[in-house]
């Protein structure tokens, strides 16, 4: 079992792939539907994420997708299962677990994600309907007096008992504490608070008797919040990123796929690439990007079937960014051309 989780673990981190988080729950993909001007119905949902699935983008730069319990059980419009689709394209179909980040009681402006009653029998579903890895986000805000180590705790508990779960049921965890980058804190803080994070995080894998090389870690990138008066350079979230990360994540973790957390797209690319760039690296680094490989695709799309097409050539060309940046090849000068 071990060797087949890790085994997994490995795939989704493989040489210039990187997963897509198209795990949007429905509210969610309201609001990114609301934007472009279409209707969010189950059908609209399934026609979407259908032209996700068979672009080209799947077979050459995405390793895995993250879907949400509807997704995972639908159909494309000519009867195949969305996640034969995925499974055809090479990638591997995952799913998210959680039940969302709610109020936590007596920890006012923080949150605690829910979702471990009766996730070992879910899990079991889950990977019946094809999933071998799953995602579990742990949301921590930054603010006057928070995170506290309460909530802190609270929340890593809750991923690493996830993460069990998750393994004794043959399904690869992604481990994703986002501190988010809402705010008008420094990087300084922004590299505090992760740091903090990560180190409650691995302690209580570690309690919890994760294996450290069957999961992967999908973490916040360190930036300073967007309402800072100073931003920092690509070369200096690269720098603190890395920094951050070598001094929490052991090297038995076989990667760390990055979350886009409303970063602009190309700077999520530009960062990624900046990482690589610096090179001595104890695991693999990667996207699992969300909203950075998607924007673009949506607004191509806007709900208009004569629009598959540039919809499907926008994420091709954002996820081969992205995977030139996973391999350190990235440069700005490559984002005007399209694909060859
Ligand atoms: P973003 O890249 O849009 O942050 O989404 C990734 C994700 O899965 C958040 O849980």
């Amino acid at each position: 079992m071990k060797a087949e989780l890790e085994a997994i673990a490995q795939k989704m981190v493989s040489d210039g792939k990187g997963i897509l988080a198209a795990d949007e729950s429905t509210s969610t993909i309201k609001k990114r539907f609301d934007a472009i001007g279409v209707e969010s119905t189950e059908d609209s949902r399934r026609d979407y994420r259908e032209l996700m699935f068979r672009a080209d983008a799947m077979k050459e730069y995405i390793s895995g997708v993250i879907l949400f319990d509807e997704t995972i059980r639908q159909k494309a419009k000519d009867g195949t299962s969305l996640v034969s689709l995925i499974e055809k394209a090479g990638a591997i179909p995952g799913i998210k677990v959680d039940a969302g980040a709610k109020p936590m009681a007596l920890f006012p402006g923080e949150t605690i994600t829910e979702g471990l009653d009766g996730l070992g029998g879910r899990l079991k579903e889950y990977y019946d309907l094809g999933a071998r890895f799953a995602k579990w986000r742990a949301v921590i805000d930054i603010g006057a007096g928070i995170p506290t180590p309460g909530a802190v705790a609270a929340n890593a508990h809750a991923l690493a008992r996830y993460a069990a779960l998750c393994q004794e049921n043959r399904i690869v965890p992604i481990v994703e504490p986002e501190v988010l980058m809402d705010g008008d804190h420094g990087i300084e803080r922004c590299y505090e608070v992760t740091e903090y994070v990560l180190k409650v995080v691995f302690s209580e894998l570690y309690q919890q008797r994760v294996a450290l090389e069957g999961m992967v870690l999908k973490p916040n990138m360190i930036v300073p919040g967007k309402k800072a008066r100073t931003q920092a350079s690509i070369a200096e979230v690269a720098e603190q990123t890395v920094r951050v990360l070598k001094s929490t994540v052991p090297a038995a973790v076989p990667g760390i796929a990055f979350l886009s957390g409303g970063q602009a797209d190309e700077d999520a690319t530009a960062h990624l690439d900046a990482m690589l760039k610096l090179g001595n690296l104890p695991w693999k680094l990667t996207y699992s990007y969300g909203r950075a490989l998607q924007a673009a695709p949506q607004k191509a799309w806007a709900g208009k079937s004569e629009n598959v097409a540039a919809a499907q050539a926008a994420f091709t060309h954002r996820a081969r960014m992205n995977s030139l940046a996973a391999l350190g090849r990235w440069s700005a000068d490559l984002e005007g051309k399209k694909a060859a």
